[in-house]
């Protein structure tokens, strides 16, 4: 199905939209409700993980990376929610994804130091950052080739071409992981970040494993096992950092595949239909360990990307309303938070809406359906929004146009950011990697 491209200018035009889609975004009179502060987080604009594909290959963070943390230091975010940062080399997503050792240890140190000095100069206070610990379990590349250490075979993404048996994390491989999430946590304590997020979510490896209903032994079939590897690395960063260190997840809620082979549906077998039972689950058992920070995601970014960042344009065209996917991401968090309301949960997906964001985030903040509101794209395309916003002076020409832009760069095995807005670095990167063929 081909959809129309973005173009509700007035408040007006976009609730018609909503209402002919039979949708719910909520839009706030102002945004006043994102500059609350919250305990010691100045705002509610927390600026996503967003890989850039640019540190070093021995893992230690590239200088547009640091680049790219500083200007969003300065444009006032809250939390900067640093890029997936690998726990193991051969679970790197890309030959330049960081990867914190005690070799690389000084590199992110300096990052920290030099990001939060630039908010504190700029604004008065330092953004809250945490740090995403990952492994990229089917969608390692650490050579730049695809190297994959799944949790099972899936029909869905395999089709009839099975990945060879050997590339199946063994229960022992897995066994061993959570010492290196506790390495990573402590690390990343040592380096000046404020928190460590254990990834969970877009299909990596401990977000494949919650689906992982019919692998055998003790990672697979009941969510105990399928969340044994996410729950023993958070217990791994509890033992091996402070209790003010912030320990949390990026978890997907949904990730819109059928039952068995996504998690968050109705358990009936081929539906997908999207049902929060086991999640509500989960995330008791993640509060018992001490998790109060949860940021939410959907979908896989390589086989449903409509799903994970809804968009106008790009290579594959979805069977749904971009505004769906927005709408869907924001029921999801709003479930979640009512149903834990001491949780502080970070809401996902809204970059696609452009001027309309901000009000829709405020609204969920403003209606504690979600403590703070996540931007990814955005964050790439105008760091400075938060603060521009907060003057009343939002430029609109500066917004992401949820064009894929981005995700080409990175797909061409690129370093990545916005190809319109941060065109001096990008565009002829993108004009050399991505246009000539
Ligand atoms: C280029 C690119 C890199 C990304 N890197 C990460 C990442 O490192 N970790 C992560 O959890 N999500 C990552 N994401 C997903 C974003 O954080 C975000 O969930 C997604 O873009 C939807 O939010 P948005 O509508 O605000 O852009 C990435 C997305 C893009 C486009």
């Amino acid at each position: 199905m081909k959809h129309e491209t973005f173009h509700y200018r007035t408040a007006e035009e976009f609730r018609d939209k909503l209402r002919e889609l039979g949708l719910e975004i909520p839009l706030a009179e102002n945004t006043d409700a994102l500059f609350r502060p919250l305990g010691r987080i100045p705002n509610r604009i927390v600026f996503q993980p967003m890989e850039g594909c640019d540190g070093g290959t021995d893992g230690t963070i590239g200088e547009l990376s640091l680049r790219r943390y500083i200007r969003e230091a300065e444009g006032g975010a809250g939390i900067l929610w640093f890029e997936a940062v690998a726990v193991v080399p051969e679970g790197r997503a890309n030959p330049r994804q960081p990867w914190l050792t005690e070799k690389t240890l000084a590199s992110f140190q300096q990052t920290v130091e030099k990001v939060k000095e630039a908010g504190v100069k700029k604004n008065g206070y330092a953004p809250v950052m945490i740090l995403q610990a990952t492994h990229s379990g089917r969608y390692s590349r650490p050579e730049g080739t695809s190297a994959p250490i799944i949790a099972y075979n899936n029909p869905l993404f395999e089709k009839d071409a099975p990945i060879s048996a050997d590339r199946i994390a063994s229960d022992g491989y897995l066994d061993s992981l959570p010492e290196y999430y506790g390495r990573t946590a402590a690390l990343a304590e040592k380096a000046g970040f404020d928190g460590v997020d254990i990834k969970c979510c877009h299909r990596y490896l401990l977000s494949e494993l919650l689906s992982a209903y019919n692998r055998p032994g003790k990672y697979g079939g009941s969510l105990e096992n399928r969340a044994r590897l996410l729950l023993e690395g958070i217990d791994a960063a509890n033992a091996a950092t402070g209790r003010d260190f912030i320990k949390t997840s990026r978890l997907n809620l949904y990730d819109a595949f059928p039952y068995p082979f996504g998690f968050g549906t109705d358990l009936r077998e081929g539906s997908a239909k999207r049902d929060a039972g086991e999640l509500f689950a989960l995330v008791s058992r993640m509060k018992e360990r001490g998790v109060r920070l949860l940021n939410t995601s959907m979908g896989n970014p390589y086989v449903n990307p409509h799903v994970n960042r809804p968009y106008d344009l790009g290579g594959y065209v979805p069977d749904e309303h971009p505004l769906e996917g927005v709408a869907r991401m924001i029921a999801g968090v709003k479930e979640l938070q009512e149903a834990f309301p001491d949780l502080l949960t970070v809401a996902s997906g809204l970059t696609y809406l452009r001027g309309f964001a901000f009000p829709a985030a405020a609204a969920l903040v403003e209606s504690g359906s979600a403590a703070f509101a996540g931007f990814g794209r955005e964050s790439f395309a105008y760091p400075d929004f938060p603060n521009d916003l907060k003057k009343g002076e939002l430029d609109r020409k500066k917004l992401c146009v949820a064009c894929s832009k981005c995700t080409e760069l990175m797909r061409a095995g690129s370093v990545t950011g916005c190809v319109l807005q941060d065109k001096e670095i990008y565009l002829p990167l993108y004009r050399a990697r991505c246009m000539k063929k």
